[in-house]
């Protein structure tokens, strides 16, 4: 009886270990992309990424807004939405699901300079 109480709290030491490691490294990742210190692909290769993945619809510019695309120089929605939608894709826009999270960021960033 005393062996199985001590078996028990032990195993629950253990699991509550298990679970600390598991939320130590989630925090860890989410305090990574709050300051922002998530890598990006340089400029170069975002701007090859998009003329791949992108221009068949947004044009080289931003502009053509093809298959009722949006004319992205004139879009006003913040870093945190342009990267879910490249990400999970929107209406017709399909998701791009085989991009890191540094190119998915690099491609947000890219496409904000159509603005200017
Ligand atoms: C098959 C055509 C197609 C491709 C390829 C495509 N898009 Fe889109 N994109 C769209 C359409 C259509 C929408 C509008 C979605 C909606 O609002 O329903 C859109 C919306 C967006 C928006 C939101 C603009 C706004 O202000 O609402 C962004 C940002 C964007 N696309 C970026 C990209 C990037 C970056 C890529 C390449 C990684 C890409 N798109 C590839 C068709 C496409």
């Amino acid at each position: 009886m005393v062996l199985n109480k001590a078996i028990t709290v032990a195993f629950s030491a253990l699991l509550l270990c298990a679970l600390c490691t598991a939320c130590g490294d989630g925090q860890a990742g989410s305090n990574q992309s709050k300051t922002g210190a998530i890598e990006t692909i340089d400029p170069g290769q975002a701007r090859k990424l998009y003329t791949m993945k992108c221009s068949l619809c947004h044009g080289p510019d931003g502009r053509l807004m093809a298959s009722s695309a949006p004319d992205l120089s004139t879009s006003t929605i913040s870093m945190k939405q342009r990267e879910i939608i490249i990400k999970y894709g929107k209406g017709l826009m399909p998701p791009l699901k085989g991009l890191s999270p540094a190119e998915v960021r690099g491609l947000a960033l890219y496409i904000e300079d159509f603005r200017k």
